[in-house]
């Protein structure tokens, strides 16, 4: 099943007299269990499709059908709850709310669901903290945590709702190579238990986790390729570690 269709996704800006063509004519397919790097030099639309598919911008053409939805036919309102209730979202900065501990971070996309059943919001996000080896942290602070915790709480945060996919924006590009690996060998396992993972990155080091990698240049797909060498990030933080013992900082839980 696609959880992602985009047929023909344009994206105009005009800037005074001059129209800039972000997004020319993008046609996409995921699947259900698929983990996505998204590639391409600055000023590709990198970005621009980030946010088309993140339902922040809706696009000046084409089709857009999330988990069976025609988001372009969508008010503001339901397009609004489409962004909320089915996609995860994970930020390079993390985002979390400081001086507001790890639980409370997590339960926070709990309450904007509008139908005001917020069934267990404490026992889910406590539930979604354990999932990415948190269970011991629920009452710590942002400043209280590592750069590799505090993103496996904004992980936590992204998984709470049971989202269609996850969607990260250079999710590793603040952490040190320990940390990015770690983060990456989490985002393998969730996608292992059937997750799907869109990633906008322009680190190859990164991309060689995923398991497709889709390549933008001037607005177009200009390349499509399964990645058929894919790495293991687990074992390579094993062997990382090993090689860096005496470097090593990483958060062992
Ligand atoms: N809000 C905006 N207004 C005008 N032009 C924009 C805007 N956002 C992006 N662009 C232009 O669209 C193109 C793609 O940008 P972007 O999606 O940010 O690329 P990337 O993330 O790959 O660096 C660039 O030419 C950029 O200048
Ligand atoms: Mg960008």
């Amino acid at each position: 099943m696609a959880v992602i269709e985009l047929r023909g996704i344009r994206r105009q800006y005009l800037i005074g007299d001059i129209t800039v063509n972000a997004l020319r004519g993008i046609d996409l397919d995921v699947q259900k269990g698929e983990f996505l790097a998204i590639m391409g030099p600055s000023g590709s639309g990198k970005s621009t499709l980030m946010n088309t598919l993140g339902c922040l911008d809706k696009p000046t053409g084409g089709s857009y059908i999330l988990d069976g939805l025609e988001t372009s036919k969508a008010s503001p309102d339901e397009f609004a709850d489409i962004r909320n209730k089915r996609i995860g979202f994970v930020f390079q900065g993390f985002n979390l709310l400081a001086r507001t501990s790890a639980i409370e971070n997590v339960e926070l996309p709990l309450f904007y669901d509008r139908s005001g059943k917020k069934i267990n919001a404490r026992e889910r996000a406590a539930a979604a903290l354990q999932d990415v080896g948190l269970g011991d942290r629920l009452d710590h602070t942002p400043n209280q945590l590592s750069g590799g915790q505090q993103q496996r709480v904004a992980i936590a945060r992204a998984m709470v709702n049971d989202p269609a996919f996850i969607l990260a924006d250079e999710p590793t590009g603040n952490l040190d190579s320990e940390m990015s690996i770690e983060i990456m060998a989490l985002f393998q396992e969730l996608n292992d238990r059937g997750k799907t993972v869109v990633m906008v990155t322009h680190e190859p080091d990164v991309a060689v986790y995923c398991k497709r990698m889709i390549t933008l240049r001037d607005g177009a797909i200009v390349s499509d390729t399964p990645i058929t060498d894919r790495r293991n990030a687990s074992g390579d933080l094993a062997s990382w570690r090993k090689d860096n013992d005496h470097l090593s900082q990483g958060d062992r839980t």
